[in-house]
Order: structure tokens, then C-alpha cells, then sequence
């Protein structure tokens, strides 16, 4: 199998997650994208979608989904996303396409964080992949000072030779590495950093399940 198959094959076993009648927070990524397309096929069954990104957004309405502001939404019982990493406890990171801010804020209105990821996202300890950091422009160089003296080497994320701008107008530094094994402390001690929006680690508020696609099939973790 592929691994565009795989995520396939994640993306429709999270349709069985879906609550009838109840608005869903969806992703951002490739991975969110098969779901999305997957969503259309019984997009008549939901009143809406919250979206993490505007391209996600953009998705969401081309297949005729009603796309709704988060402001006017109370609650949801489920957000299905993917990951750049998930541990065994849950805990992830995100950020590899840049909509980390607006992933951690509808997944904080959601009951349950769905994670749909190829196997091959499964890792013992995070870090491996480098973890992105939400970052207000004019303090990327003081936070990532700041990120160094952690053990991390922080990178500026460009984009066609520019510093690569959020949907939120800021930048991110990938920090490469770093060897997570405390994913919920270094979370709590990077938020307090001034400067940083958001840490793309998905610790305190991790996966409550995880569809991973294998190639014996799709694996469910609960945790
Ligand atoms: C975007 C994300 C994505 O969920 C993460 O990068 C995984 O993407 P993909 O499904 O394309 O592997 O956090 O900000």
C-alpha cells in the first residue's frame, strides 16, 4: 500500500466517529484532506464543519460543506486530525502545515481528538521530527535564543525564499533536535516563553484516539 492508501484508508474508517446532527472539527494536512473528501460523501447528515486553516476551510466549501466560525460554536463532540508524530500516550506533534494555532484552539472546543496518521507516525519518543513553534515575527530571533538554551536548534520556516506567514500573520521555527521525553513539561515550558503563540506539541491535550494505517490494516489506539 501507498502511503496516500494508508491515510485513505485512516480517513474513512474516522467517518465512523462522525456524530450525526453535531458539528465536527476537521485538520489541516493531507491527511485531513482525504477526510474531508470522505465527509462530503454524507455531508448531509452533519449542520457543518469547524476549520483549522483556510485551506481547509477552502476545501470544506468546494465539496458544499458549510464551513462555520468557531465564535458561534459552543461545543462539538469530535475533531479528526492528523500528526507529524504521536507517541504512545498521545501526545503529538503538529505543525508541518503551519495551522498548528487553529488546530490547538478547535480541538481545546472538541470533547474528542480523533488522530488519523500512517503508521509510520507511531514513534517511541518525540522529536525526530522537528517541532514547530508558532512565533509573533518581530520575536523569532529572542525565542529562539530562548528555544536554544532548551537544546534545540531553531530553524526560521521559509517559503520561496521569505519567512513563511501563518493564516495568523506570524512565522514558525521548526526546532530540530530535540529528544521529547516529557512532552507535557517542555509544552507547559515553552508556552511561557513571550513571543511564542503556540508550541506545536499536543501534550496536555493529546489524542484521545489515534486510527493509524498499517498495512495489515487500520489500527485504533485509545487513550
Ligand atoms: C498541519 C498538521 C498536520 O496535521 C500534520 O502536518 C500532518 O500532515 P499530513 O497529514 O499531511 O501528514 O499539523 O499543521
Amino acid at each position: 500500500m501507498t502511503q496516500d492508501e494508508l491515510k485513505q484508508a485512516v480517513a474513512r474508517a474516522a467517518i465512523h466517529y462522525v456524530v450525526p446532527g453535531e458539528i465536527i472539527g476537521v485538520g489541516t494536512g493531507s491527511t485531513a484532506n482525504f477526510f474531508i473528501d470522505e465527509l462530503a460523501k454524507i455531508k448531509q447528515s452533519i449542520p457543518g464543519a469547524v476549520a483549522s486553516s483556510e485551506a481547509t476551510a477552502a476545501r470544506l466549501r468546494s465539496h458544499g460543506i458549510h464551513v462555520l466560525d468557531l465564535n458561534d460554536v459552543v461545543s462539538m463532540p469530535v475533531y479528526v486530525d492528523g500528526a507529524d508524530e504521536i507517541d504512545r500516550s498521545g501526545a503529538m506533534i503538529k505543525g508541518g502545515g503551519a495551522a498548528l494555532t487553529r488546530e490547538k484552539i478547535v480541538a481545546s472546543v472538541a470533547e474528542k481528538f480523533i488522530c488519523i496518521a500512517d503508521g509510520s507516525k507511531l514513534v517511541e519518543v518525540l522529536g525526530k521530527f522537528p517541532l514547530p513553534v508558532e512565533v509573533i515575527p518581530m520575536a523569532h530571533a529572542a525565542v529562539a535564543r530562548q528555544l536554544t538554551l532548551l537544546g534545540g536548534q531553531p530553524i526560521l520556516r521559509l517559503k520561496d525564499g521569505k519567512p513563511l506567514l501563518t493564516d495568523n500573520g506570524n512565522v514558525i521555527l521548526d526546532v530540530h533536535g530535540l529528544q521529547i521525553g516529557n512532552p507535557v513539561a517542555m509544552e507547559a515550558l515553552m508556552n511561557n516563553i513571550a513571543g511564542i503563540v503556540t508550541v506545536g506539541l499536543f501534550a496536555r491535550q493529546g489524542a484521545n484516539v489515534c486510527l493509524l494505517g498499517m498495512e495489515t490494516g487500520v489500527k485504533t489506539l485509545v487513550f
